[in-house]
């Protein structure tokens, strides 16, 4: 598949030193590539640059195979989406989505045929006549969209584009976002500091820590294997163990899981998410504990045990499962599947 947008060795230092380094990222066409991390690891930094708003120190960055980092915002085949929805209040919809299109000069009809179809792919059909006032936020955001969907952009950026609607809303947003990259095969950049959203929307993601990319991957891939204890963090819900390398296993009390990373030890991290997190009455295997808190989330229930020296763990079980537990109960805990990280 095409590389549609190519960042090569991008840094950006402000005068505070802060900024990014070392960017290398290839987005193939038809792309939803997520940036993400915490509120100031430097994303909206590397969407900025790609956008034309902001000029690097070093490097280059490529779209369609042709170098842009000479060319004004204006002149580049990228359109931007913000958190704030930068409509004109006094405008009506019509007016805001025409605007762009009346510039490039396009025929009045041609405008109005394509106002029409944007406003059915953002499921706003018919609001050319009203005013922004009229609209909810989430309405405000998919005219928005649609402004820069209008501009039939080779890279579309979205910085944070949901981040100030409900929890509701945001998750019909994501929906409907992806529903329309199918539709158009737009490759899109989008930033967000929420892992959920990333990982439910993205083609691949591009995690970043201060400043740098720490790892690149499909959303499975991230939560299965995550390169670093950082990704691991940061990236779906994880417990963290201490464990003390012993050649071919790393020892956690009882319990020897494979050094699979063959790290040299001696003390190494082991990670295990919930869900991977077995409890077991019976079985004389295994760390010794005792439930600490159930809680029922709907489907599933959060156990927390006390493993004593080695903290507490938590595990998701079935409904049913965390049931037939009660508090103070002794278990013995054993893993499903582990990761490992060298300890920091
Ligand atoms: N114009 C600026 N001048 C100085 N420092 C800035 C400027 N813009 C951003 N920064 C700093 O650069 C870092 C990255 O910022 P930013 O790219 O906005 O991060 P994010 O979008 O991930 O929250 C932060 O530490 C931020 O404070
Ligand atoms: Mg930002």
């Amino acid at each position: 598949m095409s590389i549609q947008l190519s960042i090569r060795g991008m840094a950006k230092r402000y005068k505070t030193g802060e900024g990014v380094s070392d960017i290398n990222l290839d987005v193939r066409k038809g792309e939803l590539i997520t940036l993400l991390g915490p509120s100031g690891c430097g994303k909206t930094t590397v969407l900025r640059s790609i956008g034309g708003f902001l000029k690097p120190d070093a490097g280059d960055i490529l779209i369609e195979d042709r170098s842009v980092i000479a060319l004004p915002p204006e002149k580049r085949p990228t359109s931007m989406v913000f958190q704030s929805y930068n409509l004109w209040p006094h405008m009506s919809v019509y007016d805001n989505l025409a605007f762009g299109l009346q510039i490039r000069k396009k025929p009045k009809a041609e405008i109005r045929e394509s106002i029409a179809d944007v406003l059915r792919l953002v499921r706003l059909p018919g609001a050319e006549k009203k005013s922004p006032a009229q609209l909810s936020g989430g309405q405000q955001q998919r005219v928005a969209l649609a402004r820069s969907l209008l501009l039939k952009p080779a890279v579309l950026l979205l910085d944070e584009p949901f981040s100030a609607l409900d929890a509701k809303l945001r998750h019909e947003m994501r929906e409907e976002l992806r529903e329309i990259q199918s539709q158009t095969g737009l490759t899109m950049v989008f930033v967000t500091h929420d892992q959920e959203e990333a990982l439910s929307l993205s083609d691949r993601i591009v995690v970043m820590n201060h400043g740098r990319i720490e790892q690149i991957a499909a959303p499975q891939n991230i939560y299965n294997e995550p390169e670093s204890l950082y990704v691991a963090q940061f990236i779906g819900k994880m417990n963290f163990l201490e464990g003390v390398v012993e050649a071919d296993v790393i020892r956690v009390g009882e319990l020897a899981v494979p050094n699979a990373k063959r790290l040299a030890g001696p003390a190494a991290v082991v990670a295990v998410r919930p869900e991977d997190v077995n409890l077991d009455s019976g079985i004389k295997e295994g760390l010794p504990g005792a439930v600490k808190q159930i809680m029922v989330l709907g489907h599933y229930a959060e156990v927390s045990v006390n493993l004593g020296k080695h903290g507490i763990i938590r595990s998701f079980q079935s409904k049913d499962a965390a049931q037939a537990l009660s508090l103070g109960q002794h278990v013995r805990v054993s893993f499903a599947k582990v990761t490992s990280f060298p300890k920091e």
